[in-house]
């Protein structure tokens, strides 16, 4: 665990021995497992079992509170996250085609992340950019028109720029 990490896990814990004893336990829950991602990305177990342990709740309902909101991820995700649009403009222009490049590229199917940890591969219904379909969401950053070519294109320039960071 980085310092960072360490010191927004310590806020947290008091975060959670604050909230414990109050009413509207479920949000309370809710508002700890958003900060839980905010500092690791995901909901780690080990985390779980604390926070189940702080708030005095057992974990098997923690878990279904995290399972049943799709925007929690339960296991660690890539540093960027592409989203791959399916919705049925994007679909018409070839997103299967950018979809299944991607596939290839990264070597993870849908939901996967990559061995290095750089990409997280997602499906995504509509993404708001019709117009300039296929689109795919890197990160919060959309890119349209695209063609095989350009998608892979996209994934080296990420490539780079992180290499780059690691570098500097
Ligand atoms: S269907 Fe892909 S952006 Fe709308």
């Amino acid at each position: 665990m980085t310092e960072t990490e360490q010191k927004k896990m310590e806020a947290l814990r008091e975060y959670m021995h604050a909230v414990k004893d109050q009413p509207h336990s479920e949000s309370n829950l809710i508002g700890v497992l958003h900060k839980v991602q905010q500092i690791y990305g995901y909901l780690p177990r080990e985390v779980m079992d604390e926070a189940a342990e702080i708030l005095e709740i057992p974990t098997a309902h923690i878990w279904g509170v995290a399972t049943f909101y799709h925007y929690f991820n339960l296991e660690p995700i890539g540093k960027h996250v592409v989203s791959v649009c399916m919705g049925t403009a994007c679909y018409v222009k070839g997103a299967q085609g950018v979809l299944d490049a991607l596939k290839k590229e990264l070597g993870v199917d849908i939901g996967g992340t990559t061995a290095d940890k750089l990409f997280t591969l997602q499906e995504a219904r509509c993404l708001g950019a019709c117009g300039i379909a296929p689109v795919i969401m890197v990160d919060d950053k959309i890119y349209g028109e695209l063609d095989t070519k350009k998608t892979i294109d996209i994934i080296n320039r990420y490539r780079k720029a992180d290499a780059a960071e690691t570098e500097a």
